[in-house]
């Protein structure tokens, strides 16, 4: 396959560039600097002339408080940026990918959100993240959406990325004990992405690892116990006394319709996931 990916430099473009390449593909990357999805002339130039069979979006504002506070911002990236990769990936007759997210569920659900929930975000980066499937699906038919959650990867600097490197330099970490998410490596959620590019079937799709989902202390005494550190000393706290500008969903976990139904195996459980992960070696994670 010949695939195009935006924000080839964030954890999941990161993920996604080298499991393409490991695999054969011809693989054109473009980071922030390289190609700025918001601006419509040069996306759909670059689009049409590099010829791609798929058009994969993993470039986004990833930033859920700067969000809150900057509408317009986020709106850019995360609405008009995946509308106008998708008009371009039509006009170059490709397929097309964007990545969505957990956080367009409001989190009051008991169990885990399918595609038959509706979604209704809290937050601004929700909002526009739900804003940038619609358009993107209504600006071309071949769109696959595929909303994820709790990723974490080598080339990650958010917390779950980062616990065992800070763990290791010995800092004290405080994980948030009461919000719950599916925790998703971002190799295991590449290989389904290319899985997902090869078939070619539009619609919304949740890919994350299996199991019952994690907190971050969960998930932090997970990581560090694999690590061989030691997790007593990390510290507890309610996500709702941090006061963060932007709402997150408190549960958050999602479970997919569709994966089975189309022939693809449920994706390895995070436990093994966050095992894989550890199991890097330390200069290949970032947030060392
Ligand atoms: N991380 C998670 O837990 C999580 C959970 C659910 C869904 N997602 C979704 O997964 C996707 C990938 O996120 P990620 O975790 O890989 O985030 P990330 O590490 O922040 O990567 C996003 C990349 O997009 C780039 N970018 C931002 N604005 C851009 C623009 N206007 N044009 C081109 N590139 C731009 C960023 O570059 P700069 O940093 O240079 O601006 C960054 O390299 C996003 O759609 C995100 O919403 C992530």
């Amino acid at each position: 396959m010949r695939v195009l990916i935006t924000g080839a430099k964030g954890l999941v473009g990161t993920a996604l560039a080298e499991h393409c390449s490991a695999s054969g593909d011809a693989v054109v990357g473009y980071d922030h600097k390289g190609l700025d999805i918001t601006d419509s002339d040069a996306v759909e130039s670059v689009i049409v002339n590099e010829r791609p069979e798929v058009v994969i979006n993993c470039a986004a504002w990833t930033d859920v408080d700067g969000c809150e506070s900057d509408a317009d911002k986020a709106w850019e990236a995360n609405v008009f940026g995946p509308e106008n990769l998708a008009g371009a990936a039509l006009l170059a007759n490709a397929a097309f990918i964007t990545i969505s997210t957990d956080y367009v569920f409001d989190g009051d659900k008991e169990g885990f959100y399918t595609q038959r929930d509706q979604p209704r975000p809290i937050s601004v980066y929700g909002s526009s993240k739900l804003e940038g499937e619609r358009k993107a699906q209504a600006a071309n038919a071949r769109t696959i959406v595929v909303r994820s959650g709790y990723i974490f990867g080598p080339a990650g600097k958010n917390f779950l990325s980062t616990v065992v490197s800070r763990a290791a330099r010995g800092e004290k970490l405080t994980a948030i004990s009461d919000y719950w998410g599916t925790p998703t490596y971002g190799h295991d959620l590449a290989v389904r992405l290319r899985e997902l590019a090869a078939l070619d079937l539009p619609g919304v799709y949740h890919v994350v690892n299996s199991g019952d989902g994690a907190s971050f202390e969960t998930f932090t005494r997970e990581a560090l116990k694999l690590a061989g550190l030691n997790s007593d000393t990390i510290g507890v706290v309610s996500g709702d006394d941090l006061n963060r500008p932007a709402p997150r969903p408190r549960n958050s976990r999602l479970k997919c319709l569709l994966s089975e139904a189309i022939g693809l195996p449920p994706l390895p459980h995070w436990h093994d996931a966050l095992a894989r992960f550890v199991g890097t070696p330390q200069r290949q994670r970032r947030g060392i």
